[in-house]
């Protein structure tokens, strides 16, 4: 069975295959890219990496609207409840799996930051592999390259979202040197072009990817799809 990709902008994506659809890091209504409104996904899962305003902005209305179930780190499900009263959360970290009716979904490490919009404490910054129509695939999240990708890797991985924006998180050559460690056979790019500051050519992200690693890039516009 296919898993279909849908890049929604910034790190936005929908992931779908068979009956079940995941929204990954929803930023929607305050996104200068996204294709669709918060009102317009109804997704069943709904996964947070981290607490950035620019991940979770969507996240307690479409979960509030849809009973979709939300994933995150323990810190973010407990805030999510508290202070927005989403009924419906499964807190993890970092290490963990959580077993769910299309396949499993494991936290893994990121190097980054996590506070909520708040200011409250968002636990620590993740990544996440996702298991579903024996396909994974690597969310890495925000983050910056670090060498213990390779061990994600070594899970065998059909595709890798890697951020390439610069900044905030890992810009091109290192999602270039990311994905020689990871060594998917897909790979996408994520967090970039959504504002100037990450604004970055991912043509020129994805010749490098065919020249320099064995992986295929995918690199759609915000609102196509792709399928693995
Ligand atoms: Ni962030
Ligand atoms: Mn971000």
């Amino acid at each position: 069975m296919f898993v279909n990709l849908t890049w929604l902008g910034h790190a936005t994506w929908l992931v779908e295959s068979g009956e079940t659809s995941i929204l990954v890091d929803p930023f929607l209504d305050q996104s200068p890219v996204a294709p669709v409104k918060a009102a317009d996904v109804n997704p069943d899962y709904i996964l947070v990496s981290h607490g950035h305003q620019d991940h979770i902005a969507d996240c307690a209305a479409i979960a509030g609207r849809t009973g979709a179930h939300v994933v995150a780190n323990y810190e973010i499900s407990v805030w999510l409840e508290k202070v927005h009263g989403v009924r419906n959360a499964t807190g993890m970290n970092i290490g963990g799996n959580f077993r769910v009716p299309f396949g499993n979904i494991r936290m893994v490490p990121a190097w980054h930051s996590s506070g909520l919009p708040d200011g409250s404490y968002g636990g620590n910054p993740a990544g996440f592999v996702v298991t579903i129509a024996d396909k994974k695939i690597y969310f890495a999240g925000d983050t910056a390259l670090f060498s213990d990708m390779k061990l994600i890797g070594s899970q065998g991985l059909d595709l890798a979202i890697l951020p390439i924006g610069d900044l905030f998180t890992m810009g091109i050559d290192d999602s270039v040197a990311a994905t020689r460690l990871v060594e998917p056979l897909n790979v996408a790019p994520s967090h970039y072009n959504t504002w100037p500051p990450i604004q970055q050519d991912a043509e020129k992200w994805a010749e490098r990817i065919r020249r320099e690693t064995t992986a295929r890039p995918f690199t759609p516009l915000p609102g196509e799809s792709f399928q693995i």
